[in-house]
């Protein structure tokens, strides 16, 4: 899979997503505390956009019982048509993770001046580039 700029890393901030599109196919960024995840931007059930769906967290049962902890605040993603949910760091569904999940791609982060590297040299002018990007492989 070839890797694509998508934006400067600056532009998305904690808690954050962006829409993207790479080779004619939707991917939404999440900023999940500064960890980044890109996902299909069409649900499995019926092709809800999930770029729309509310994040939540997981409820887990305590140690006792009627006691319960919330965690993974912001990392479940629920599509905004039916319901379901998926995990933003796996693309996997919470219903049947084995078996219906979203297509996820990797996301990282490199710096602007990496991104010129490459194997053939030409006449160059000084360039500086002090943001970090976004970089989807897809
Ligand atoms: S289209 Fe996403 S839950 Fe139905």
């Amino acid at each position: 899979m070839a890797k694509h700029v998508v934006a400067p890393a600056s532009e998305l901030s904690p808690g954050e997503r962006l829409v993207t599109e790479v080779n004619g196919r939707k991917i939404v960024i999440f900023n999940l505390g500064g960890e980044f995840f890109g996902l299909f931007n069409r649900c499995p059930h019926q092709g809800g956009d999930l770029c729309a769906g509310r994040t939540t967290g997981l409820v887990e049962a305590g140690d006792e019982p009627g006691s319960y902890r919330y965690s993974r605040r912001g990392e479940i993603l629920r599509c905004p048509w039916h319901g379901w949910e998926f995990d933003i760091r796996t693309g996997k569904s919470r219903c049947e993770p084995d078996r219906i999940r979203v297509r996820s791609y990797p996301v990282e982060v490199r710096q602007g001046a990496d991104l010129f590297d490459g194997p053939y040299v030409a006449e160059t002018v000084p360039v500086t580039v002090e943001e970090d990007y976004l970089v989807v492989e897809a």
